[in-house]
């Protein structure tokens, strides 16, 4: 595993100082809800087509809920990068993926970006995933910016939050901006196909605030 990519000199924007400052407590707050689990169960529950050459994105990772999710799943993969725009996020998930027994860490690349520029050639990923992340862009921008690296009828995985009493209050505390699911649907059918609309079981806290569309690459 390779350290985080300095950001060139540049000023940072609002999202990436916000995330730098709640790192810590965001990452305690996300060891204790259940993502991980219910991530990796969801994944395991499908048939992505992945193989050990397979190299995965996890867009927007922070500090690596959704990779540790994807090790735990025991799906096929060469590979994956967890690019987040919060370099103080990515150490941390750099120190959980190290510390973490079931995890790989040497197969785990961590890079600093934006989601609406990604630092990959087009076609390069055969899994993407991203979760809680385009509310803090344009939807069509991110949406197109993944469909670009992502290999034709490849997959991607997009946990938006959903409209919902935990939704405004996680909105209001984490300063993003929901997408109304009307827009979800008509903007991945640009560069995609809707295969499911998927909910996690209502015990589990990530399907309080979260659903899951699965999309495959046109
Ligand atoms: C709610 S957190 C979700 C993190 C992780 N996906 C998870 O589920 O725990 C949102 C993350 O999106 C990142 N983010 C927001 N805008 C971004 C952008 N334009 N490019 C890359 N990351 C971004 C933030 O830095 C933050 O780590």
């Amino acid at each position: 595993m390779t350290a985080p990519k300095p950001a060139d000199k540049r000023s940072k924007s609002k999202t990436e100082s916000f995330y730098d400052s709640i790192a810590e407590v965001h990452n305690i707050a996300l060891r204790v809800n259940g993502y991980r689990a219910s991530v990796s169960k969801y994944l395991r529950s499908l048939d992505l087509g992945l193989t050990e050459e397979s190299m995965v994105l996890d867009a927007g990772s922070g500090t690596g809920i959704i990779t540790l999710g994807l090790e735990d799943s025991g799906i096929p993969h060469r590979g994956t990068i967890a690019l987040d725009l919060s370099l103080h996020s990515l150490d941390i998930a750099r120190s959980e993926f190290r510390r973490d027994k079931k995890t790989d860490d040497k197969r785990i690349e961590v890079v600093q970006g934006n989601v609406l520029e990604l630092p990959f050639e087009d076609e390069t990923f055969d899994l993407v995933i991203t979760c809680g992340v385009l509310e803090y862009v344009s939807l069509e921008a991110g949406l197109a910016e993944m469909a670009r690296v992502l290999r034709p009828g490849a997959k991607l995985v997009f946990i938006p939050v959903k409209p919902s009493l935990v939704g405004s209050m996680l909105e209001f505390l984490y300063k993003f901006k929901i997408h109304p699911i009307k827009d979800v649907r008509r903007i991945s059918q640009k560069y995609f196909r809707i295969v499911g609309n998927h909910r996690f079981p209502l015990n589990e806290p990530i399907s309080w605030s979260k659903t899951i569309f699965l999309l495959e690459r046109i």
